[in-house]
């Protein structure tokens, strides 16, 4: 691991503090009781079974869903509805591969929003859209439309459109579902090299574990109402998973790679069996990309930033 020592940000105000946090969905409880904090530039990887609450944590983080109990800080402020110190990938994101939209003209939409009509606010909304270009290495493939490009390269688009307006958290919901695993990877080390360069914290929520494992700080797993958080060595063990899963859990290390076994079935190929349609989901939430971000709101920063990537994504 060579994670940049996020421990030297404990002590102060963490980027995110939940508190004995208690969540409820249609009068069923989700998390029980989760309590844990994560540092200011950390890279969190959030893992848990299907339904294990990834997504609802997410939703409550961004103030879209009411705690049922406990407390949630974000930068050391409560939480609240479009906080644009938060930037958010929803997990459902279908129908962009149909999309003839330029790729530019999509990542802006959410930049403009309401904005459109005000000549000094759309020139502050560019600047910050080739900011965020310019940081996942898209100013060229955004020229082109959506559907002309490939999975990895709209998932590019996509995390350049949290980056707007500068915020200091990501949540980002499965950003590598039905990419492959050349893609995956590509995916993770931009999420990482953004992450580092920005110095921002990131929540990237995934099915699997091992396209992560060089490149998290920590992993947040979640399971049976409650949460864990800690080092790949703390949490990916034997006795906290088979507490997370609520029936026995092996853990196996091979070549460099982790498997969490039930019996003799791998977890993640269990869980996720039935995804393998074209959108990938059995259930979904009601999610809206263009609006989905909190942003819009002060564009107005002065933003230097002049170096790009060329990731192979
Ligand atoms: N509106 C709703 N009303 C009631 N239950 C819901 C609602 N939305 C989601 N759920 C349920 O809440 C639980 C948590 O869902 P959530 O989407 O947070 O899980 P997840 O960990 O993100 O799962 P996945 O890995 O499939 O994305 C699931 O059992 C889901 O079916
Ligand atoms: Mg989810």
């Amino acid at each position: 691991m060579t994670a940049p020592d996020p421990g030297s940000a404990r002590g102060k105000a963490g980027a995110l503090e939940v508190e004995h946090v208690a969540l409820e969905l249609g009068g069923r409880p989700i998390l029980k009781d989760a309590s844990f904090t994560v540092a200011a530039g950390e890279f969190i990887g959030v893992l848990g079974p299907n339904g294990a609450g990834k997504t609802t944590l997410m939703r409550a983080m961004l103030g879209l869903l009411p705690l049922s109990k406990g407390a949630i800080r974000v930068n050391g402020a409560p939480v609240v509805r479009g906080n644009p110190s938060i930037g958010y990938m929803p997990q459902t994101r279908s129908g962009l591969a149909g999309r003839h939209v330029r790729g530019r003209d999509f990542v802006a939409m959410a930049a403009n929003g309401h904005r459109w009509g005000l000549p000094l606010a759309n020139a502050a909304a560019r600047a910050d859209v080739d900011r965020v270009l310019d940081l996942v290495g898209a100013r060229t493939l955004a020229m082109r439309p959506l559907s002309e490009l490939s999975g990895g390269e709209r998932q590019r688009l996509l995390l350049a459109q949290c980056l707007l307006g500068d915020p200091k958290l990501l949540l980002l919901d499965e950003p590598l579902i039905s990419l492959d695993p050349r893609h995956q990877t590509g995916v993770v080390d931009l999420v990482r090299s953004v992450q580092r360069e920005l110095g921002i914290t990131v929540l990237f929520s995934a099915h699997e574990l091992n396209p992560l494992l060089n490149s998290i700080d920590r992993v947040l797993y979640l399971g049976n109402g409650s949460a864990a958080l800690g080092t790949i060595d703390e949490v990916i063990t034997k006795p906290v998973l088979s507490q997370l899963y609520g029936s026995p859990i092996d853990v196996m290390r091979v070549n460099g790679r982790i498997f969490v076994m039930a019996g003799d079935v791998e977890v993640d190929k269990l869980d996720h069996a039935h995804e393998d349609g074209p959108e990938g989901h059995s259930h979904s939430h009601d999610h809206d990309h263009a609006q989905g971000h909190g942003h819009g709101h002060g564009h107005g920063h002065a933003h230097h930033h002049t170096g790009t990537h060329s990731h192979d994504v």
